[in-house]
């Protein structure tokens, strides 16, 4: 219930209008969001990279409707790589292809993507094309395979997610491929036509998809915080013989901070996904609706900062 009702709001603008003007609300969302400017996200990036931590950028922003906005964003992606490369931070970036005008017109996001992913080659970077709900799904992976894998190859990469029915042929696809390949559970609420309804079946396939890419894709990104698993994927790993420069875990900006550190200190691979931009809202309540409590714990930790510093 909680998670529907978290999931509705996230797509209410005049909701987001109102709230984007609280200053508590802005405080709410600095946890999960690195703030609304470019150089907030560049500073995020150096200083997770002082702790060891690989960083991708994600311009916040989903699906716009002219292609002016689709333009803008685009623009906004090109400062942000150079603004990286400035920093001598790693040119690392995930993109949302609705945010690049996949829904107004196929070739003007064709032209936005490959001025993003010029630059992401000419400083030696990377380009993640995050993968949106299951009507995006066989679009996103024709575009990444027909488009933009053929001209840029391991300058860009996909993401599957283990909640859909049909990701084990996407994956032995992508491997025979030997595309990049970032696996994740799923954010978006799906019919049980194409997923799994069940979460033991979600976390299933995931860790068979999760060993397969371990063992034969090409430096796969295994994004998760479920400890269980990343357990078994360090179990994996050093059962078979899978050395940490094979791949490399991920996980959100301000989401189980322990283990990302806990992971690196180990000698694993860690890179975090780091968001910023005025779009949070509908972010940060995907990440609420996964795990309402956290609406508890932030509120516990703004309340615990402004009483230590009324002391
Ligand atoms: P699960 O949801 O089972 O959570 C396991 C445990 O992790 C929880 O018990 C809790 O301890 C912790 N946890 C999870 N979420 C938390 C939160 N918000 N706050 C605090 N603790 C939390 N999705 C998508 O559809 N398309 C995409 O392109 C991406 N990209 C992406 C990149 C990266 C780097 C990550 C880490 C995730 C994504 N996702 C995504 C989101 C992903 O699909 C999924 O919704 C979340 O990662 C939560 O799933 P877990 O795998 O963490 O497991």
């Amino acid at each position: 219930m909680m998670r529907r009702a978290l999931l509705w709001l996230s797509e209410q603008p005049r909701i987001f209008r109102f709230v984007r003007r609280s200053r508590l609300a802005r405080r709410f969302a600095s946890r999960f969001v690195a703030g609304e400017e470019v150089a907030e996200g560049v500073v995020a990036a150096r200083t997770l990279e002082a702790r060891e931590i690989r960083v991708s950028l994600d311009l916040l922003g989903e699906s716009v409707s002219v292609p002016a906005e689709a333009e803008a964003a685009c623009d906004h992606y090109v400062e942000l790589q150079d603004a990286m490369q400035a920093a001598g931070v790693e040119v690392n970036v995930s993109v949302k292809l609705t945010q690049m005008g996949f829904d107004v017109d196929e070739e003007l996001c064709l032209a936005n993507m490959r001025r993003i992913l010029d630059r992401a080659r000419a400083h030696n970077g990377f380009v993640r094309l995050d993968m949106e709900s299951s009507e995006y799904t066989q679009r996103t992976l024709d575009f990444f395979e027909h488009r933009l894998f053929p001209e840029y190859g391991g300058h860009v990469g996909v993401v599957i997610q283990s909640a859909l029915r049909r990701s084990a042929a996407d994956v032995e696809h992508l491997i025979a491929l030997q595309a990049r390949v970032r696996l994740c559970k799923g954010a978006y609420l799906e019919p049980a036509t194409v997923a799994f309804p069940d979460k033991r079946d979600v976390d299933a396939q995931y860790l068979a998809l999760m060993k397969r890419l371990m063992t034969a894709g090409t430096f796969p990104g295994l994004a998760t915080h479920d400890e269980a698993i990343l357990q078994q994927a360090v179990r994996f790993a050093q059962a078979e013989g899978i050395p940490p420069d094979r791949f490399e875990f991920q996980m959100l900006y301000g989401v189980r901070r322990d283990l990302q550190d806990r992971l690196r200190g180990e000698g694993w691979g860690m890179r975090v996904y780091v968001p910023f931009g005025t779009q949070w809202y509908p972010y940060l309540m995907r990440r609420l609706a996964e795990r309402p409590a956290n609406i508890g714990f932030i509120l516990g930790s703004i309340l615990r900062e402004a009483v230590s510093r009324r002391r």
